[in-house]
């Protein structure tokens, strides 16, 4: 055998909000469990969400999981699977209880129970008036919710494995998964984890792109893990921009601030989404909100000496209401665009925020894959969650708080999956060459002399996306990226680290993370250019309305020979009547 081996039932690789989730009902079950993670767990991502996770428990105003559910169906521009998404809304309210029975330290009303506040698409009775969903903790959800989870995980003796990156998949001659390869971090040496069933949690890859709200980490591991091994990516033309980063910073303003009142304004101090979204307004859902201040920005109502952002205004609310329920984005605000919200507007731009495709699962967290006729046919041992999967709940476009929701709703169902099949399941042998295609990568990297900087390639890759698969695309400059994509892959091939005397691993890992950012980017830009029409995030010029004969359908992309295959949406919920496709209107 190449590397050292290690030996679990299950192994969870990213501890953000999906794998401590899984993490919990795996270790609370008795499963030997080991919990992969490049950070320490508190510091994953999920630590930034900020405005809440939705759940129709109906504090504030009359709601229930079937408009919860519409709601996301309609948010999804209708690519969303019906079935994952009765599966979720239906469970939201559980999902929410439970982390509050943790201890998740939820803001109250004053009836005592959880607070909940608007957000964007997020309405009663099929989209007639905004309603309170969003269950928060002021503007740090996700900061709460992380740390509730890794301390119940801590209490039930789940094993982490810290500043450890997984490298590669294993797969025996049958194709089951049957382990990972690991390196640690601080040493640079590998192990094989020799595991019955792998769970990605791995977020999201926002780093493909040179302005996102994403954290340096989130490079996409899980995907590029599951592309070199030949697992498809589902939808990754689909991504999403988040109306409101901090104008030349990228960070997250949530969209909290409209839900506790915050309008957007244009250069003329005119509230533009009331011409674009004449119901809900700024609370409409997120492309519909990103394209209108895109379209402001281009048509030159756009603020400041450049022209190139608008205005959120809060100040309006008050102080008061201000610094007890929107304190982070307070300091945010004054750190990042040295403005003070109390007395001043927010300069924002759409940003990218998240990735709505990624590795194929159904709503049970199994991952899925086209198999001897069978579209969907689960790969034994395999399982994926959160940001990194696509169930697909969020379709074409995500509504906000749905991403905390599918962290713990998922998280939990591929934890109870992985249950099932290790209670089922004899350790399957580890294939003769295990390991093998890690080291080959690792040979080349250590043996590279002269070749590409690291830096420099990654800086081309995320200007490149920018630039060629942004809030609106057209034929041609899709098929520019295409190009310009493939050329940085086959140069990416050549990564250099430099005198290996001299560097740190974190070298070694920027390089190794490099190569998943080119999957998750070169997947992006083709799925993006095959797509001929517009729907949820995925906006072109020349083909601007949706097409549902044509393109009512998930999209698959085979990285070994970047061709695409199709599957279709799963039109038919679990219980309830099916959602028909209508006009998205808000
Ligand atoms: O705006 C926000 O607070 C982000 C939430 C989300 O992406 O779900």
């Amino acid at each position: 055998m190449t590397y050292p081996i290690r030996k679990f039932d299950a192994v969870v690789v990213g501890a953000g909000g999906a794998g401590l989730r899984a993490a919990l009902q795996l270790s609370k079950a008795g499963v030997n469990t080991a919990v992969l993670s490049k950070v320490f767990p508190t510091r994953s991502h999920t630590v930034a969400a900020q405005g809440g996770i939705s759940a129709s428990l109906g504090n504030v105003q009359d709601d229930n999981w079937e408009w919860h559910m519409y709601d996301t169906v309609k948010g999804s521009d209708w690519l969303g699977d019906q079935d994952a998404i009765e599966f979720m809304t239906s469970n939201a309210v559980e999902a929410v209880v439970e982390l509050e029975h943790m201890g998740m330290p939820f803001d109250r009303v004053e009836s005592g129970k959880i607070y909940q506040r608007p957000f964007g698409g997020h309405t009663a009775e099929h989209g007639k008036r905004a309603v309170e969903r969003a269950c928060a903790v002021a503007d740090r959800t996700g900061h709460a919710m992380l740390h509730t989870l890794y301390q119940q995980n801590v209490r039930a003796n789940t094993q982490f494995f810290v500043e450890w990156t997984a490298l590669d998949l294993i797969r025996n001659e049958d194709g089951d998964v049957v382990g990972v390869t690991a390196m640690e971090m601080e040493t640079g040496e590998v192990y094989i984890f020799h595991a019955k069933a792998v769970l990605f949690a791995t977020g999201g890859a926002g780093r493909i792109y040179a302005s996102s709200t994403n954290a340096f980490m989130n490079t996409g591991d899980g995907l590029g893990i599951c592309a070199r091994a030949g697992i498809p990516l589902e939808d990754m033309e689909f991504w999403q921009f988040h109306p409101t980063g901090v104008a030349g910073a990228g960070v997250l303003i949530t969209e909290g601030v409209r839900g506790e009142g915050g309008i957007l304004l244009n250069a003329q101090g005119e509230r533009f989404m009331e011409r674009y979204a004449p119901t809900v307004k700024d609370l409409a859902s997120r492309d519909v909100v990103s394209r209108a201040m895109a379209m402001e920005i281009y048509e030159g109502r756009g603020c400041g000496p450049n022209k190139d952002h608008v205005l959120l205004k809060i100040d309006h609310i008050g102080a008061e209401k201000i610094m007890s329920k929107l304190p982070g984005i307070r300091e945010i605000s004054i750190q990042f665009a040295g403005i003070d919200p109390i007395k001043d507007p927010i300069p924002v731009v759409p940003t990218t925020h998240y990735m709505m495709g990624g590795i194929p699962t159904n709503y049970l967290g199994e991952v899925v894959v086209p198999k001897d006729g069978n579209p969907e046919a689960v790969v034994n041992g395999l399982y994926a969650a959160g940001e990194c999967a696509c169930a697909s709940v969020h379709g074409a476009n995500r509504l906000g708080t749905n991403s905390l929701l599918d962290l713990v709703v998922f998280g939990k169902s591929a934890g109870d999956s992985m249950i099932k099949y290790i209670a089922e399941t004899e350790l399957k042998p580890l294939p003769e060459n295990a390991g093998e295609f890690t080291k080959q990568r690792l040979d080349r990297l250590n043996n590279q002399t002269g070749g590409e900087n690291v830096d420099a390639l990654r800086g081309e890759l995320q200007r490149t996306i920018q630039s060629h698969a942004g809030v609106f695309r057209t034929d041609a400059i899709l098929k520019e990226g295409v190009e310009k994509v493939l050329a940085l892959v086959e140069r990416s091939k050549n990564t250099q680290i430099g005198d290996k005397s001299m560097v740190w691993n974190t070298a070694r890992i920027e390089a190794l993370e490099l190569d998943n950012l080119m999957e998750v980017a070169k997947a992006t830009i083709i799925s993006a250019e095959a797509r001929k029409e517009s729907r949820g995030a995925h906006a072109s010029d020349d083909h601007p309305d949706r097409d549902d004969v044509n393109w009512m359908k998930h999209t698959l992309f085979y990285s070994a020979d970047n061709h695409l295959e199709y599957k279709p949406v799963h039109t038919k919920p679990l219980t309830v009547d099916y959602i028909p496709p209508a006009k998205r209107v808000y």
